[in-house]
Parts: C-alpha cells; sequence; structure tokens
C-alpha cells in the first residue's frame, strides 16, 4: 500500500465528483467502469481488489449458457436452495442478464476457461441440475477477474481512487443522503475527509469478520451495513448467515477455502474413523446443499469425530493443475491432497442478509444505492446457491449505472473537507473484537438457541456502550441486526438452523425486514422482561 502523502497530493483534494462507490471489490469497480466516462470516485478500505472477498473467490459466476442449460433451470435451482423466500422476479432477473454480463467480463479481458472451439467451460457445484459455473483455470476466477477489472479501473481515467480509506457515516439531509465520512485505515493520520455527494453506492461486501472463522477478509466485518442501518436505511433478512463446509482447518485467519468443485469432481467426506458421513444425513450426500453438509461437518468436529476432505481418488495426481489455488493453500500447511486428506471445518463465507435492495439497487434512503454482498436484493433467499454471488454483483451493480447514469444529471462538484484531530478511536479494541467474534461464532453460528441469542445480545449491548470507534459501533450495529433477527425468526429455514425450533414454519415462510430501530426495541423489551424476572 502506497504511503498517503503519495496517495493524496493536495491536488486530488481539489474536487470531488457528485457520485462515490464505497468498496473496491467486485460490484464497485464493475459499477465505476459500468459507468465511465461519468466521473465516479472509487472509496476502498485497502488496495481495490485486495480486502475484498470477490478475488478470493474460486469456483466462478454461475451462467444458464452450457448446452442444454436453460435460464428457467436456473431459476427453479436458486428458488430451491433459497429454501421458500427466494423473490422469483429478482432472481430471474438476474439469472436472465448472466449471459450479458459474462460477456462484458470478457471484454474487460477475464480469461475464462473455453474448449477449443472457443465455448465456455463450465462446472458443476452442489444443488445446480447442470454444470453451470464458469470458471478460470480451475479455481481461479475471483483471482483473474478482479485482475482484470483493477488494471480496467486504473486505466480509466473517469474513475478517481481513495484507497485506503474506510467509510464510517452517512451525512443526511433529512431521508436524503448527502454525504459520507471516512478516515484513513488502522496506523495512518488520523485525519478525517468529508464528501457532498448526489449519488453514494455502499458495495463493501459481507459479515464474515465477525466470526471467529470465516474465509472473508478481515474488513468483511458488516461496516457497510452497519453505518447504512445507522442512517435509517431498512435492512433485510439479515438472520440468514451462510457458512461454507470445508474452510481448510489447519487453525489459520482467514481460514482458506476448499472449494466446492472439489466435491462436485467426486470428492468425498470423511470422519476419524474413515466413515462417510453424509451418506446418513441426505441422500445426495456431500452434494447436498450447503447448509446440510456444514451441520454435517459441524456436529463431526464438535463430537471430536474430525471431518476430512478425500480427494486423493477423484483428483488425485491432477490436483495441482486443476485446482492450485487450493493446492497452493494445503503446501502452505504441509498437506499434499493428492495423497493425504484435509482437514475441514465449517466457516463463515457468505452473507445472504443486507441492506434491502430494489431491482435498480436503490435503498430505502434517498440518494443511497447498493450492491453485491453487503445488500438483500431477494435473489438468495435463506441459502445462496453457490456462484450465484459474484453473478448478483455484477448484475445489480450494471443496473446501478444504468439507473443513475439514466435518470441523474451530472453534479455541482463539491470540495472534499479534510478535518484534523481523532473525534474517536479509528479500530476497534482488539479484547472487544475478539469477543465480538467468539460471540457470533458460539451463539448465532451454525446452530442457534434461543438461550444462547439472549446471551450474545446481552453482550453486544454491553460492548455497544462501552464502543468508542464509530468503526466498531458499524460492525456491532450489524452483529445486533443478525442476532435480533435470528432471535425472532422461531424457526429453521436455509442458513439459519435453530435445535429449539428444528423445522420450517409455513407462517415463517417470508423475508425479515428490520430497521436499527426496532431492533433496539426488541433489545430494550428484553432487557426490561430480564430485569423484571431477575
Ligand atoms: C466455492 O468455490 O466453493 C465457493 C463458491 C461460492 O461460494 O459461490
Amino acid at each position: 500500500m502506497p504511503k498517503q502523502a503519495e496517495l493524496f497530493p493536495p491536488e486530488a483534494f481539489a474536487d470531488s465528483d457528485d457520485v462515490v462507490i464505497i468498496g473496491g471489490g467486485l460490484a464497485g469497480l464493475f459499477c465505476a467502469l459500468k459507468m465511465a466516462p461519468r466521473p465516479v470516485t472509487v472509496l476502498a478500505a485497502a488496495a481495490i481488489g485486495t480486502g475484498a472477498s470477490s478475488a478470493w473467490a474460486q469456483a466462478g459466476i454461475a451462467a444458464a449458457v452450457s448446452k442444454g442449460d436453460t435460464v428457467e433451470k436456473h431459476v427453479a435451482d436458486t428458488l430451491a436452495a433459497g429454501a421458500g423466500i427466494v423473490d422469483e422476479n429478482i432472481a430471474t432477473l438476474m439469472v436472465d442478464q448472466a449471459a450479458d454480463r459474462i460477456h462484458d467480463l470478457l471484454e474487460y479481458g477475464v480469461p475464462f476457461d473455453t474448449d477449443l472451439e472457443g465455448h465456455l467451460l463450465t462446472s458443476r457445484e452442489a444443488a445446480h441440475s447442470e454444470n453451470r459455473v464458469v470458471r478460470v483455470k480451475g479455481d481461479m476466477a475471483g483471482k483473474a477477474i478482479m485482475g482484470a477489472l483493477v488494471s480496467a479501473v486504473r486505466s480509466t481515467p473517469s474513475i478517481r481512487l481513495l484507497e485506503g480509506y474506510v467509510a464510517e457515516e452517512l451525512v443526511m439531509t433529512g431521508k436524503h443522503v448527502t454525504g459520507l465520512i471516512a478516515r484513513p485505515d488502522e496506523g495512518r493520520s488520523q485525519t478525517r475527509i468529508e464528501l457532498t455527494t448526489r449519488a453514494i453506492i455502499i458495495a463493501t461486501g459481507g459479515v464474515g469478520a465477525l466470526y471467529e472463522i470465516t474465509t472473508n477478509p478481515k474488513q468483511a466485518r458488516g461496516g457497510g451495513c452497519g453505518l447504512a442501518a445507522r442512517a435509517g436505511a431498512v435492512i433485510a433478512d439479515p438472520e440468514f448467515v451462510q457458512f461454507h463446509p470445508t474452510a481448510i482447518n489447519i487453525g489459520k485467519d482467514p481460514a482458506p477455502l476448499a472449494t466446492e468443485a472439489l466435491r462436485g469432481e467426486g470428492c468425498t467426506l470423511h470422519n476419524d474413523a474413515g466413515e462417510r458421513f453424509m451418506l446418513k444425513i441426505d441422500e445426495d450426500g456431500e452434494m447436498a446443499p450447503r447448509d446440510i453438509v456444514a451441520r454435517g461437518i459441524f456436529d463431526e468436529v464438535m463430537s471430536g469425530r474430525g471431518a476430512w476432505l478425500d480427494c486423493t481418488k477423484a483428483v488425485g495426481s491432477h490436483f495441482k493443475d486443476e485446482f492450485p489455488t487450493v493446492y497452493g493453500y494445503c503446501q502452505d500447511a504441509g498437506i499434499d491432497p493428492a495423497i493425504d486428506r484435509i482437514p475441514v471445518i465449517p466457516a463463515v463465507h457468505y452473507h445472504m442478509g443486507g441492506i434491502l435492495t430494489d431491482a435498480d439497487g436503490r435503498t430505502t434512503l434517498d440518494g443511497l444505492w447498493a450492491c453485491g454482498e453487503v445488500t438483500s436484493t431477494g435473489a438468495h433467499g435463506a441459502n445462496r446457491l453457490a456462484s450465484n454471488s459474484l453473478l448478483e454483483a455484477v448484475v445489480f451493480s450494471s443496473r446501478i449505472a444504468d439507473d443513475i447514469c439514466d435518470h441523474l444529471p451530472l453534479g455541482k462538484q463539491h470540495p472534499i473537507v479534510q478535518r484534523n484531530g481523532p473525534e474517536d478511536g479509528t479500530e476497534p479494541n482488539p479484547e472487544n473484537l475478539k469477543l465480538l467474534r467468539e460471540t457470533m461464532s458460539k451463539y448465532v453460528g451454525v446452530v442457534r438457541t434461543e438461550e444462547g441469542m439472549k446471551k450474545a445480545i446481552s453482550i453486544l449491548q454491553d460492548l455497544s456502550q462501552k464502543s468508542t470507534s464509530t468503526r466498531f459501533t458499524n460492525a456491532l450495529t450489524t452483529a445486533k441486526l443478525i442476532t435480533v433477527a435470528a432471535l425472532l425468526r422461531e424457526e429453521s429455514r436455509g442458513g439459519h438452523y435453530r435445535t429449539d425450533f428444528p423445522d420450517p414454519k409455513e407462517s415463517w415462510k417470508r423475508r425479515t425486514f428490520l430497521t436499527l430501530d426496532e431492533v433496539e426495541n426488541t433489545i430494550a423489551e428484553l432487557t426490561a422482561k430480564i430485569c423484571e424476572t431477575a
């Protein structure tokens, strides 16, 4: 990362554009490129392409492009995975635009795998009825896509980059978002900047780093969802957190991923005794929906029986060539997956919930759009179909670009204002962050109970009262949204599983919509009840 002085020569602060995109992952960069030549500013917590989950995606983008596949089949799989609460119109719109967006990515230089005749090659993942995942060199899709987009962005003169800044607060004028306040990332000066805007697009990614074990980068702490909720935006389906079944269990934070495409190739799951435990749990065995496999592995790990992914027969000596990313992770840990089994554990991978958006990425606040994992468009319901996330990111960021360019004339430029002096700590206290992550994993994780979630709420409330960091307050806000929504949903569905309500309920076959005020009221009521009974 360049030093601040190199990143921000004085002239960079002369004028700001009226459109600011917060986030340097796939959704943010694709939106910026789609808006060119309209001037936009991209504000990113780390150098663009890093600090975002997109570059770590292994499998690819789901698109019905192979022979025999159709939009209808892809929609049907998306609805089935989403466990009854996918918004069918949104899912259809998303799936229908997949081929066009893949075409855009090819134009930006993404080297998707093709056969000798130039047809896209596709892989299979769990809960897909067809081979549908457009990929790059086996497991390198995210890296290749982000590499191409980062180069395209860096050579697009209409895109200005403010890298190493974390957005902390939206500035409101009534119900209208009219600006934002951001600060440098950790270890740099406390100078904050204020930007006046006509349109802000939040594309800050997910929530994995609110948990102890995650495949997401440390920046994925729910900050974007938290800052939008604090400004009054409606948040949808926050209780639905997806655990990837097979993170590599080598004690690393973040945990490296062993792509689901490995199970698609026939790799099998075993416990220490060599038993193929998934066969007892679901007729689809290792290819059962992600939440079922995650719970199967969780049970084995928690009961001390251990869980291992065996690729020695299905992939064997081809591993290094076919799955170079996973091979590299294994090699670093002294594992040769061609001959050794890979230890696995479920890890938070994706947040189905987030800022409520419509088909054009508009939120419930004027002047605020959002795209990518930070949103809840309704396309994923209670459980995302593998590889639909990169698809959602490109489809809706492109629609936002059209919406803004079609409806928002170029505005007056406003200077970026710099203010010296810290008003609060920037980074959370490490002990408090550790407690937050332990609490979410222990009480709001793969398996949830009323008692556990009530404990979590009390700890989160205590941490909120002590927080002196706006950044930490944003993270806690998202954690509270997840926990309260999970407590209110008295059933199990998709990624949300409660031992006290283990089945889905017809009365709960609906999405959740919550504001932060409603969450705080629920917490106040709970606290009052606890005091009454004490
Ligand atoms: C994977 O490669 O297993 C992850 C794909 C996804 O989460 O969509």
